[in-house]
């Protein structure tokens, strides 16, 4: 196993004198022919130890919510909730869940730049902990539902701040298009806090804005809360408001491949509070309650994916096709983005990578291809056991049916014991919606 793909595995990630892969305490090649490919496998432990991670970086009470959209799951929002993480969700599907997981109401902040009426009315009705408003529209319309409730809701403002950031670069956007959120620049971002302040049935407490995904330096944020600042303090003038949430989203970035090396979350902590420390200083405002919500960060090194090699394909002078039995139902991220992947063999993690090929799955889509130009033992072949890395977030979460493919089983693994958490489908799960 390359030393090198240390930070790509889960914590518990370890060779075996055999060559198989094992995590948590599980041997891989075991693991897949007792529950079949493909599979993905969860590591509770890397899931709890970055959990941890985050709440040393924002200790309380600053609050940390686990993006649900990233893995959405009960075992993964039980988890969240025991290591002191609350849970954002992003539709009443992911509030649905959350709430049957058992997340404390409390814990759990709303998102969503177009929530209906219904998706409205249930978060007010389960006594969610922060509505994030998006819209003037929707201000109008949960002041109305929170008030036919009898209930005064929490909510804080999605804000656009004018900041884009990916990977390794941000960007100040004059203007600001994108369908999330209000704009500061326009102004309509404190038009809305005027209108929240004068509507009894809504309790305004903050200020919500998310920048972006797989961000690997804290620049950004640094920029982000002197711009949040900037509003917090428009908003002390002309309202005559002391918000006290400052949410500054999720977005840090997780290493998908040994050349990319992510902040390290606990600086990241520090070099925000840091920043959020000095512009309360400089703009003589009180010192917020900050909140994050990590998703990827968390989930996403904690999870593998494991495929069966089936055809091995060699096209003299253009490439090998190495076939396995999932694809871009069970991981549409490479077709969707163009996102790359680490792989190794599970079952020979220690023969050397000495091959070029090109993963591909079994849709019926020539775009279906997992993995491209990555290195492989050159005995690569058909029953070898391929694993995809760093597949937690936005893998399963993103699975469909195309092609009518059962989706996986997630099988968490940790102390030498695997325990399913979502069971593979089956055929007649497939026709379970048909009406005939
Ligand atoms: C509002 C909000 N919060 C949190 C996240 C999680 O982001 P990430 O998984 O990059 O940490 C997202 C992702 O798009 C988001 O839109």
């Amino acid at each position: 196993m390359p030393h090198t793909l240390k930070d790509v595995l889960p914590a518990t990630a370890r060779l075996r004198d055999d060559g198989h892969l094992e995590v948590g305490g599980c041997d891989l090649v075991e693991l897949a022919t007792e529950h079949g490919t493909p599979m993905y496998v969860f590591c509770t432990e890397t899931f709890r130890r970055q959990a941890r991670r985050y709440r040393e970086a924002f200790p309380a009470p600053d609050r940390v919510y686990f993006a649900a959209k990233a893995f959405t799951s009960v075992a993964a929002f039980r988890i969240a909730v025991e290591e002191g993480l609350g849970v954002d969700v992003a539709s009443g599907g992911e509030l649905y869940v959350a709430l049957k997981a058992g997340v404390p109401p409390e814990s759990i902040i709303v998102h969503g730049n177009n929530k209906s009426d219904a998706e409205l009315e249930m978060a007010v009705a389960s006594s969610v902990g922060r509505i994030a408003v998006d819209s003037l529209d929707e201000l109008e319309r949960l002041a109305r539902i929170a008030e036919a409730a009898g209930v005064r809701q929490t909510i804080v403002l999605r804000v656009t701040p004018g900041v884009e950031a990916h990977t390794h670069e941000y960007i100040q956007t004059g203007q600001e298009d994108t369908k999330f959120g209000m704009s500061i620049e326009s102004g309509a971002a404190l038009e809305a806090a005027k209108r929240a302040a004068d509507l009894p049935s809504v309790e305004l407490v903050g200020a919500h804005a998310h920048i972006g995904s797989q961000i690997f330096g804290s620049e950004a944020f640094g920029k982000l809360v002197e711009i949040m600042f900037e509003f917090l303090s428009a908003v002390r003038e002309a309202v005559g408001l002391s918000l006290t949430d400052l949410n500054l989203g999720g977005g840090l970035g997780i290493a998908y491949t040994k050349e990319e090396a992510p902040a390290d979350v606990v600086a990241h902590g520090a070099f925000v509070r840091q920043s959020v420390a000095r512009e309360a200083g400089r703009l003589g405002l009180a010192v917020p309650i900050l909140s994050v919500e990590p998703g990827r960060s968390i989930v996403g090194n904690s999870m593998l994916t494991l495929y069966r090699v089936g055809v091995v394909k060699e096209i003299p002078g253009v490439r090998t096709y190495v076939s396995v039995d999932g694809g871009m139902s069970d991981n549409i991220r490479p077709m969707l983005y163009g996102a790359r992947y680490s792989a190794l063999l599970a079952n020979k993690a220690n023969e050397a990578s000495d091959k070029v090929v090109t993963v591909a799955g079994s849709h019926c889509e020539s775009g279906d291809v997992l993995l491209r130009d990555v290195a492989l033992p050159s005995s690569v072949g058909r029953g070898d056991l391929l694993a995809i890395l760093a597949t937690g977030a936005y893998g399963y979460a993103m699975a469909s049916n195309y092609n009518k493919m059962p989706r996986p089983p997630v099988v968490a693994v940790a102390d030498g014991a695997a325990r399913t958490v979502i069971r593979r489908e089956t055929y007649e799960d497939l026709i379970r919606l048909d009406l005939v």
